[in-house]
């Protein structure tokens, strides 16, 4: 406890020393070549066993997480799309039945895709579960979440823009050590789109099975970026997002979404909405009229933390992509402010920021003040695009950093948000330093519902009153 008082007033001095200054960090490394990993790298190693399932990957399977979908892909034949599974390792005393899929994308053929949900799970339960056929069986295990609840403690990481170079490498093994419980992901995902022809499959399948060491065992929350869109007129594959709708089945239905690319999930004590950066989103689209809904069903009493994820940052100050987030701002912006979201992670430049609590909400086209402005019901929005692909590093930031950057640093990682009840969660941007995990931008997110303290001791008071009056009627 006193650790934990000590943690926060140092964050806070910190917070009040840094006053509106950012913080533009020197630091640079890129200690890789930015070339993607050769198909031949243990790495990318196909299972042994014929037929065996690969590139097993897991994601939440409903909206409170006591379902979990489960995809992996067989290459030379179908096999079975079931999932044994039970609560002891070797013994799988359920089992529950998938379907599968292929499909083309010019001339590659892709291995048979699974599917299959797993429901009715308890909470905060570990589960065994084996898939594939006779000897080439292969067998995993995930944790479900805690029960949602207002106070339930978590621990997710945010990864983006990963690819599959030797600093992607770096970064999901730093990840993995990290001991977060779920991954809630930025898009970009294999940087597939970078090959040409048949090499596209290819590299889907190639990052399936590079991830897998994490997302066999850990629900990853997907969402896509713009190297999932991959239209590619050149060779006849115009259907967007094809090989990642295949690929990576997400529960849009779970939370009334009409679309895979955009949805919501509960989970432990975070209310999580994932949008498509890349895909209609003005006033009167599915995802507008979708996202105004949502917003309604979020309860702050039993989730009070409010995260949003797209690929795309509102505030960025690097010369990488900036302003592309414009458009998304001036239809989003107002909303995030008015239900008070926590924090917006995005992905996109490849590079870290995290800005302060700022809005820029006033301005219209006639009138109003143009400029970001301090504003304490707006989120926190922190870049996280420098998982570490083939692009390499977006290493120049503009000058002077703009009041609304509060530190900015071009190195590869990743970050965890660790909640610890509904009033606070530690936040920390990790970088790949030589190896090692070192930990470098780091603060505690006060919640912005729970935040005031007059609500928190009315709810206080009123649990003390209720608390009471049952023990009487006891
Ligand atoms: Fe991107």
């Amino acid at each position: 406890m006193l650790l934990h008082l000590l943690f926060s007033l140092f964050a806070f001095v910190t917070f009040i020393d840094s006053g509106n200054a950012g913080v533009t960090s020197s630091f640079t490394r890129g200690e890789f070549p930015t070339v993607d990993i050769p198909l031949d790298n243990e790495v990318f190693a196909v299972p042994k066993g014929y037929n065996a399932p690969q590139q097993v990957h897991i994601t939440q399977g409903d909206y409170d997480g006591k379902a979990v979908l489960i995809s992996w892909v067989t290459p030379d034949k179908p096999g079975t799309s079931e999932v044994r599974y039970g609560l002891s390792e070797g013994k799988y005393e359920f089992t529950a039945k998938g379907s599968f899929t292929n499909y083309t994308f010019y001339t590659y053929k892709s291995g048979y895709i699974h599917k299959c949900l797993l429901n009715g799970l308890q909470y905060d339960t570990k589960y065994y579960y084996e898939i594939g056929d006779g000897d080439s069986a292969r067998s995993f295990w995930f944790e479900t979440p805690p029960k949602v609840d207002p106070d339930a403690s978590y621990k997710f990481g945010i990864i983006g823009d990963l690819g599959q170079t030797y600093d992607s490498l770096s970064t999901l093994q730093h990840y993995m050590n990290s001991g977060a419980k779920t991954v809630l992901f930025v898009g970009d995902l294999s940087y597939a789109d970078r090959y040409k022809y048949h090499n596209v499959g290819v590299r889907w399948d190639s990052w399936g099975r590079f991830v897998e060491p994490s997302t066999a065992y850990q629900t990853w929350i997907w969402n896509t970026g713009n190297h999932e869109i991959e239209y590619m007129p050149y060779m006849d594959e115009v259907t967007m997002f094809k090989s990642y709708l295949y690929r990576y089945p997400t529960p849009y239905q779970a939370s009334k979404s009409t679309s895979p690319l955009w949805y919501s999930i509960r989970r432990a004590s975070a209310h999580i909405i994932v949008l498509s950066a890349y895909s209609p989103f003005v006033k009167y689209t599915p995802q507008w009229k979708w996202l105004r809904e949502e917003f309604k069903n979020v309860d702050r009493k039993k989730t009070p933390w409010l995260i949003v994820l797209m690929h795309v940052p509102i505030y960025n100050s690097n010369v990488a992509h900036f302003m592309e987030g414009e458009s998304l701002r001036s239809v989003f912006e107002a909303w995030f402010v008015e239900h008070k979201v926590d924090v917006v992670f995005a992905g996109h430049v490849h590079a870290y920021e995290r800005s302060y609590r700022v809005s820029n909400i006033r301005f219209n086209i006639s009138s109003g003040d143009p400029y970001p402005v301090p504003d304490k019901s707006a989120p926190v929005y922190i870049t996280v695009g420098d998982g570490g692909n083939q692009e390499g590093l977006a290493v120049r930031f503009r000058d002077p950093q703009p009041d609304y950057s509060a530190f900015r640093e071009a190195s590869y990682g990743h970050s965890t948000l660790e909640i610890q009840n509904r009033t606070h969660a530690l936040y920390h941007w990790n970088r790949n330093d030589d190896g090692k995990k070192v930990k470098i931008d780091s603060f505690v997110l006060h919640n912005l519902y729970w935040g005031s303290r007059r609500k928190l001791n009315k709810n206080r008071l009123r649990s003390v009153i209720l608390n009471k009056a049952s023990t009487a009627q006891q």
